[in-house]
């Protein structure tokens, strides 16, 4: 299990942005990893942990970009997206794809085949969506990105997990809050 926050601590209403994101992890959440090809056939990858459904007719997922990300401009240009719902063995590649770098796939790539429209879709995910962009949304400093999903293939398996800045198999997550709440008291 990897950890990037401490813990969660008490803010104030006019809490910076730092205690807000601390606060909103507080909800746990999958993991994904999102992926797209440009015009020039350059890859790009994300770990998100925006994803969420939207409609089933006609099928409709979503999830948010900073507009400040490194390959934010190609994730909005391409209209198209892979987005992957992680396992637990995919946690070293959720860290990889979390830091920005000129090629993310170079280090993974008997990982990755071409998926529609080119898109480079991860084997071994416990769900994928591979989508074309539906719409675009502008809000704050994100932009939420909507995909129609065009086609779409799942499996059983653990999945990844993210809460309160750790990231992780689920029973290794919750034993670190077991851990965590028997210190404190
Ligand atoms: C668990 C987790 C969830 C994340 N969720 C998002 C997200 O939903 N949207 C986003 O823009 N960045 C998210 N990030 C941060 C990006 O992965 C990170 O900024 C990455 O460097 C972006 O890729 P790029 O630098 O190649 O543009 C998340 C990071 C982690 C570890």
């Amino acid at each position: 299990m990897y950890s990037w926050i401490d813990g969660l601590e008490a803010a104030p209403p006019n809490a910076d942005s730092r205690q807000l994101r601390m606060a909103l992890s507080a909800f746990m959440t999958g993991v994904c990893l999102v992926t797209t090809v440009g015009e020039d056939g350059k890859r790009e990858g994300m770990t998100i942990n925006s994803f969420s459904s939207v409609s089933l007719q006609p099928p409709l997922v979503l999830w948010s970009i900073r507009d400040d990300a490194r390959s934010a401009d190609a994730f909005l240009g391409s209209g198209r997206f892979a987005i992957h719902v992680l396992a637990e063995e995919h946690q070293e590649l959720a860290l990889h794809f979390a830091r920005p770098a000129p090629d993310k796939f170079e280090k993974y790539v008997s990982e990755f085949e071409a998926g529609l429209h080119g898109c480079p879709r991860l084997r071994g995910a416990l769900a994928t969506f591979e989508c074309s962009t539906y719409s675009r949304h502008k809000e704050g400093d994100h932009t939420i990105l909507i995909g129609r999903v065009e086609r779409f293939s799942s499996c059983a398996a653990a999945p990844l997990v993210a809460h309160a800045g750790r990231l992780g198999p689920v029973d290794e997550i919750a034993d670190a809050l077991r851990k965590a709440r028997e210190t404190a008291s």
